[in-house]
């Protein structure tokens, strides 16, 4: 599996007044991105996710750690004209129009004014704003300027994208819009790390992911092998069901719905669930395992208190 990206032991602390005490925001974080992947860097707000995502591309200085792009040096700049990023606040001069800025990009970054042309048609095509594409932004919503923001770093045809939390600040209906972007983008081949506080964005558009909080890894994986390694077991019980079941384990719950009654347990105390069930009279239908959710995956790890309420 080759590494897009690699980051080793990254802290950094910063001071939050001159001469004040430093805090730590990122304490030894590492983790690869590995090419043909979509990377979610998941944590709640203050966790560490700009930081880092800074830190990669070299507009924060850690105070030890190593950033490695495409196997070399983070701070090559062949390795840096690889990468496309999206920041958090992305700025853009209002007064231009958004085709006008791509060209100014696009020309900067080294392209043929017509190969730029053509670039820049087909990515404000891809992010829906080709009949924006030339008024000028100062009355551009939030959710118009993410697209423009989007459309730039993808304007050098990146092997690497690189977004901070590219859906705050939109409405739902822009927040969707991006995520069929990045899932298009995705499945078209593009490796992207992306950061979000959000589990529902992580979940739809991620495959693997990195959980941070207070500048520490809590988890990271594939998010289907995370979520199933973690999740619990269902037990179905033919009819009848016994009235009564005694010795039951301490994590078993029942449910009841058209199916008949169910009985869900931590995977670790499945076998002894199933010995009470069977000594009790149970005959049972089914055993399967069930996946968690993000949500629930990232409460049983941080807990509750760790996260703020989603958008
Ligand atoms: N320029 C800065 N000066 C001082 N503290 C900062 C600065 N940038 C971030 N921090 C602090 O570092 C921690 C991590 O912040 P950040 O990387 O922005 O987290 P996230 O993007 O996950 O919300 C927070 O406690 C934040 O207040
Ligand atoms: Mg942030």
């Amino acid at each position: 599996m080759e590494a897009v990206l690699s980051v080793e032991e990254l802290h950094k602390a910063y001071r939050t007044r001159l001469g004040g005490p430093r805090r730590q925001a990122l304490s030894g974080l590492s983790f690869t991105v590995p090419r043909n992947s979509v990377v979610g860097l998941l944590g709640p707000n203050g966790a560490g996710k700009t930081t880092t995502l800074k830190c990669v591309m070299g507009l924060v200085r850690p105070d030890a750690g190593k950033v490695s792009l495409f196997g070399r040096d983070g701070d090559a700049v062949e390795a840096r004209r690889r990468v496309g990023f999206l920041p958090e606040q992305p700025y853009f001069d209002l007064y231009l129009t958004p085709r006008k800025l791509l060209h100014y990009y696009g020309r900067l970054s080294g392209m043929g004014a017509s190969s730029a042309r053509s670039r820049i048609s087909y990515l404000l095509n891809l992010v829906g704003m080709e009949d924006d594409a030339d008024l000028t932004m100062d009355k551009f919503s939030k959710g118009m300027l993410q697209r423009i923001g989007l459309a730039q770093a993808l304007l050098a045809e990146p092997e690497l994208l690189i977004l901070d939390e590219p859906s705050s600040g939109l409405d739902p209906l822009g927040k969707l819009e991006m995520r069929d972007v990045l899932k298009s983008l995705g499945t078209g081949g593009t490796t992207i790390l992306l950061s979000s506080h959000q589990l529902s964005e992580i979940e739809e558009i991620c495959d693997r992911v990195i959980i941070i909080h207070r500048g520490r890894e809590v988890a990271s994986g594939r998010l289907d092998e995370l979520l199933e390694e973690k999740g619990d077991c269902e037990v179905l019980l033919a009819e009848p069901a016994p009235g009564a079941t005694s010795g039951l384990p301490s994590s078993a719950s029942w449910a009841e719905d058209s199916g008949g009654k169910r009985l869900t347990v931590s995977r670790e105390e499945l076998s002894a669930a199933l010995t009470a069930l069977i000594e009790s009279g149970a005959s049972i239908a089914e055993v399967r395992s069930r996946r968690l959710s993000l949500e629930e995956f990232f409460v049983r790890r941080i807990g509750k208190t760790g996260w703020e309420v989603e958008e």
